[in-house]
């Protein structure tokens, strides 16, 4: 089999690791089980651009157990747990292509190993995957069945590509389904990126003021955490309702030449670009700390950050560089604006993953059953599938909920009472 991780020697210690998240995936433990009993992917070729953690792992043993033949590459060049790369391979022989810290030739000649196996389905985060195969690979489009995306960002790409007409293929947006973005990106991008910034930095988030760029699902999540640590928190937006949201939330809301004055760590979560630029980074306090979770490390304006700096100073500590400015100043850089979740962190922890990834497997299914009655255009995630996760997820965390009465069944579907 072929394969490029960094050092095989480290499977032991991944499987330990990949054991230890399934613990808390029991979804997609209960999925497992059935795929092997049924082999609804029985010798499909499935191609996956994700994070390589322990809870991909998870999903990657559970599409093998389906009959998938699979192939894996990471999602961003930083995201890699190198142990768990080479344990797929020793122990599932799953064909992993993934290193962490490979540079920007390493990262696409590793997705194009995996469209190498001329893959029938496909899973991205963030569409690099789906992307290249546009870019490079569009006389192969028609051999695509699927493709699940993970992110919001990788969404939001697949559907300018659709709007332009240009979608080669139908794609599923498993980042809009309920089960996934109300949990993972809440709850999974506020811990880890909390974790991520304080395993950096060691620092007390308590009595700090921590600026954050975006307040979608991801922002909130981080918001609300931030707050639980005492942190004090000032959101900035670009939309009104979200802007407003904050505010009701008990939040500060200021533009963010306002805040990087202020600010003692500043963390953004847009989807956009240069969100941090110059114009903030001359503004900011000496020792500020400037994190990126959104998808690609295109938010804090690095190149700009570099010339303005008189000297920088690299890994003054594991993941923090230093840029110290002509007038004295450090400002300190995460993970290289990279998601510093992943960087730096492990990523959202397993037991809400259990539920993304639950979805990704069961809409691989539904690709295979559905095979060739879809549009190429961006579809939701079915809602039985949305439905199904939350009930699983709730039963197997032995919470039970109250079902309609007839009476309320037949209430909510007439009109004729009123006051
Ligand atoms: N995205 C965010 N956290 C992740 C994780 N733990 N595994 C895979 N993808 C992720």
């Amino acid at each position: 089999m072929e394969y490029d991780v960094k050092d095989i020697e480290l499977a032991e210690h991944g499987k330990k690791r990949i054991t230890w998240a399934e613990r808390n995936m029991p979804v997609l433990r209960l999925i497992r089980e059935r795929f092997e009993k049924e082999q609804p992917l029985k010798g499909i070729n499935i191609g996956a651009c994700l994070h390589v953690t322990t809870e991909t792992a998870n999903l990657a043993i559970t599409l093998k157990a389906g009959g998938a033949n699979l192939r894996v590459c990471a999602s961003n060049p930083l995201s890699t747990q190198d142990d768990v790369a080479s344990s797929l391979v020793k122990n599932n022989d799953i064909a992993v292509y993934a290193i962490k810290g490979e540079d920007t030739q390493t990262y696409y000649d590793h997705i194009h190993a995996t469209l190498a196996h001329k893959p029938s389905i496909t899973h991205d985060d963030g569409a690099d995957l789906v992307s290249t195969l546009h870019a490079e690979y569009a006389d192969r489009a028609d051999e695509i069945w699927g493709s699940m995306e993970e992110t919001t960002t990788g969404v939001i790409r697949l559907k300018a590509l659709a709007n332009q007409g240009k979608l080669l293929f139908p794609v599923f947006a498993v980042n809009d389904a309920d089960t996934k973005h109300l949990f993972d990106n809440r709850y999974g991008t506020g811990q880890s990126t909390l974790d991520g910034i304080i395993r950096a930095t060691n620092m007390l988030v308590a009595g700090k003021t921590v600026v954050i760029a975006g307040y979608g699902w991801c922002g909130r999540g981080f918001a609300m955490r931030a707050r639980g640590h005492g942190g004090r928190v000032i959101i900035t937006e670009v939309n009104n309702v979200k802007a407003l949201e904050a505010t009701m939330d008990g939040l500060q809301v200021l533009p963010m030449h306002e805040a990087a004055k202020i600010g003692d760590v500043f963390c953004t979560l847009t989807g956009n670009l240069n969100v941090l630029r110059t114009e903030h980074f001359d503004a900011m306090k000496n020792g500020a700390i400037v994190a990126n979770a959104g998808h690609f490390n295109v938010e804090i304006d690095i190149p700009g950050l570099t010339e303005m700096a008189k000297t920088v100073n690299k890994q003054v500590k594991p993941f923090i560089d230093e840029y110290i400015m002509p007038d004295g100043r450090s400002i300190y850089l995460l993970a290289d604006g990279r998601l510093v979740n992943l960087a730096v962190a492990e990523g959202h922890p397993a037991c809400v993953m259990d539920m993304s990834f639950a979805i990704q497997a069961l809409t691989a299914e539904y690709v295979v059953i559905n095979q060739g009655r879809f549009e190429n255009k961006v579809h939701d995630i079915p809602e039985n599938i949305d439905m199904q996760v939350a009930k699983l997820k709730l039963e197997t965390m032995g919470i039970t909920i109250d079902t309609l009465t007839a009476e309320q069944i037949n209430y909510l579907a007439s009109w004729e009472m009123g006051t």
